[in-house]
Formats: structure tokens, sequence, C-alpha cells
């Protein structure tokens, strides 16, 4: 798919709906004690994923519009699949479902893709299998045997939600409490089990009586919107509106960095729902400058560094990425797909040093065919860096349907999608 230099972006786009929060409405509206609405849900093939998996532990769950209506089964409703569990593409759907699985009478399979049978499982298997869960390796296809599970005081460097969310799904089940001591990471998880009712003592978890999980309306994923505010940034006399964008303080890394770069990004008609904060971004054209991002602050932009390392090619000055080792091990090797791809597109400007990435802001950029990686938001922000300036050749654009199917539509014009 070739993509070629974009007009100033007008108007509104609409962002489609959050991933992660996604996932965990699923998953969490299974083990409620009723039915369960959620609405603005993400109709992306990751999620599609997380719906087979639990409609395989035996769960029904309808689709709506776009909402989706679970039918709950209870914590202890699940029923041992008879088939094997493919997570697809999704991180996500794996190891918060193999924290499930861990926690059920009963043995579990679970399989997926090419790029997730590379992806690191003994960050989850260890803490699970302190708490008593069984499994037959560390690689896909894998077979977890559940069963009664015990609290565990457990402590991890890595930052990752889907460790944390994967031992708080188990300690839901544990017959002592558990507690997790973990670098600051998104806390969807622990934002739903508390409108549930599990209380959350600092990092202990003590649940509730009756596992009842709210309706709720998800807010449009910060991920998907900063590939736009990237472009909105870049491309001279835009003026953009995305609406109704998740900003819980655990994800807004990216809005933080770019504004410290230069970028216009003004916030309003700001709410909270299911504690999950809220509002609509309006976003300007601005000149970026380079910046010095710590370790410490990756977590908070995980996602969005390869869109990130996009809008510092177009700045003046060296931006400087501390800390995206974690980049290896995503839906692809991210860095290497960074230092390969994107210099294509931008000469000399990416190199990686260790687990910094260093990127020379200003240099000559021209077309080029690049390959996505399979990794959907390699392929976006490629697109993106293509749209802002000669334009790019991809080879795999079908790779964006994991979390936003309209991508290329909406650059293409129409903004609704
Ligand atoms: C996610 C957590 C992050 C993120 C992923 C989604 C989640 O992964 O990169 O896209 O929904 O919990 P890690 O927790 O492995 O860092």
């Amino acid at each position: 798919m070739e993509i070629s230099k974009h007009t100033p972006l007008k108007g509104e786009i609409k962002i489609p709906p959050d991933k992660s929060i996604t996932h965990r409405a699923i998953i969490l509206g299974s083990l409620s004690n009723r039915n369960v609405v959620v609405y603005n849900f993400l109709a992306g093939e990751d999620c599609f994923s997380t719906i087979n998996c639990m409609q395989k532990f035996g769960v029904k769950i309808e689709q709506s519009d776009k909402s989706l209506i679970i039918h709950g089964v209870g914590l202890r409703g699940l029923k041992a699949p008879k088939e094997i569990l493919d997570a697809g593409n999704s991180g996500t759907t794996l190891r918060l479902l193999m924290g499930l699985a861990a926690a059920q009478p009963f043995k579990t399979t679970f399989t997926g893709d090419d790029s997730l049978k590379k992806r690191p499982l003994k960050r989850v298997i260890e803490p699970l299998t302190k708490m008593g869960a069984k499994f037959s390796g560390d690689k896909l296809p894998l077979t977890v045997t559940g069963g009664n599970l015990r609290g565990i005081r457990y402590k991890t460097p890595i930052a990752s939600a889907q460790v944390k969310s994967a031992i708080l799904l188990a300690g839901l089940y544990a017959n002592d409490v558990t507690i997790i001591d973990i670098p600051p990471c998104r806390n969807h998880t622990e934002l739903m089990l508390l409108a549930c009712g599990v209380r959350l003592d600092g990092s202990i978890l003590i649940p509730p009586a009756e596992f009842i999980v709210p309706d709720c309306n998800i807010p449009n994923d910060i991920s998907s919107a900063a590939f736009w505010i990237v472009l909105a940034t870049l491309l001279e006399g835009s003026e953009l509106l995305l609406k109704n964008i998740g900003l819980n303080e655990t994800r807004t890394g990216i809005i933080d960095a770019l504004a410290k770069m230069g970028a216009k990004i003004m916030i309003t008609n700001e709410g909270e729902e299911i504690g999950e904060k809220r509002g609509d971004l309006i976003i300007q054209s601005a000149r970026l400058r380079g910046i010095e991002i710590d370790a410490e602050e990756i977590p908070r932009m995980i996602d969005e560094i390869p869109i990130l390392a996009v809008a510092a090619a177009f700045a003046e000055g060296t931006t400087i990425i501390h800390g995206v080792g974690e980049l290896r091990v995503k839906e692809s090797d991210r860095l290497a797909a960074i230092v390969n791809e994107f210099n294509k597109l931008s000469p000399g400007t990416y190199r990686a040093e260790g687990d910094d990435l260093i990127i020379t802001g200003g240099k000559p950029k021209q077309f080029a065919a690049c390959k996505t990686y399979g990794d959907h938001r390699i392929a976006m922000s490629l697109a993106i860096m293509g749209a802002a300036a000669e334009g790019v050749d991809l080879d795999d654009p079908d790779c964006v349907n994991i979390s936003y199917p309209n991508f290329f539509k909406q650059l293409g014009g129409n903004f609704e999608g």
C-alpha cells in the first residue's frame, strides 16, 4: 500500500475504543455474577481473540452494534474448554488468561500466532507457579493445570501490566492475600477491580463476596490517538479534534513527552467513568525540539515509542529515549523495526545504543518501501512518517486490524472511518 504526503488535518477524527480496557471488560465481565453491557468496545482482532477465548470457557458474549452483552458466569462458573484457546497476536489475551486459567480446576491449553510464540512467558509462569499452578513448558502451545492457589508476595523489576494483571486475576481466587511489588505501569485492571468492589489496600488484593461488574463505557484509545496527534503536529496548518480519549495518568506519557517537545495539545471536556479519566484533545501544528526521556517514564508511553520516534525525526536537535529494551519483546522487535525501517524514510536518523534509542532530528526525508514486521503500531507509525513527508510503501497494511481497523480509511480522508 502506498501512502503519500497528507494535507493538513482539519476537523474531527473518530478514534477507536481502548484496547487494554476492552480486554479487561471482557475478561472481568465474564466473571461477573450478572450480565454486563460494555459500551464502545474495540472491535479489533486482539479483542476478538479475548472474546473467542472467553467463549471457549463457556461464556456467552453477544455483539450488538458497538456494545457487547456479556452473560457473566460468576468467578466459579467457567467451564473446561473443549478446544485450544488461540490468543492470536495478543500478548494481553494470553498473559491475562494464563493468570485466570491458573486458578481454574481444569486444564487449559493456549496457542497463538508466530509473533506471540516468540514472546516471553516466564515472567507470568514464575509467579503463577509460586501460587500453585503448573505449566507444560514456557513456549506456545502451552497447557496450564490450574487449581487451588495460595497468595504470594511477589516482587519483579519488569514494569509489565500484563504480568501484574495475570497475578491479580489469579489472586482473586487465592486462599491468602496477594501482594505485588512492581514498578508503576498501566492500572486498568486495578481500576476495574475496584469498580467491582474488590479491595486493594495498597498492593494487597481482597476479593468481595459477590463479584458484580458494572456496565461500562470504554473511552477511546490514547495509543491510537497518538498517531493523529503526531501527524497534526507535523502538518503545518492542522487543527484536529479527538473526542473522548482515555486520559488515565498511567497512559498519558506520550502527551507529556510531545508537550515537552513543543507540541500544542489542549485538553477539554474532562470526565471520569469506571475510574478511567477521559477528555477531548485539540491539536494544532507546532515545531518540535528534541528532548531526553528517562527510563522511569517509559511505562507510561511504552506502546507510543514508535510514533514518538517518528515525531523526533522531525524535531530540531537530538532526542534520547532511555530504557526501551522492552520494545524488543513486543508484537515485533520494535527497536530493530525502528532502526531498520524508519531509517529508510529518514536516513541516518535512528540508532540504538544498548537499551537507549537515539534520534537525530531534522535529517532529509525520502520515499521508500518499508516492512511493517506484521506489527500494527510499526505499520501505523511508518504510514504517519510517510504522510508527514515524502510517502511510504508498506508491505503488510492489514496488520493494523489488530487495534485500528479503520486506520487507512481515515488516513485516506474518511475521518468517520
Ligand atoms: C498492555 C500492557 C503493555 C502494553 C500492551 C498492552 C496491557 O504490555 O505494551 O500493548 O493491556 O496490559 P506489558 O504489560 O507487557 O508491558
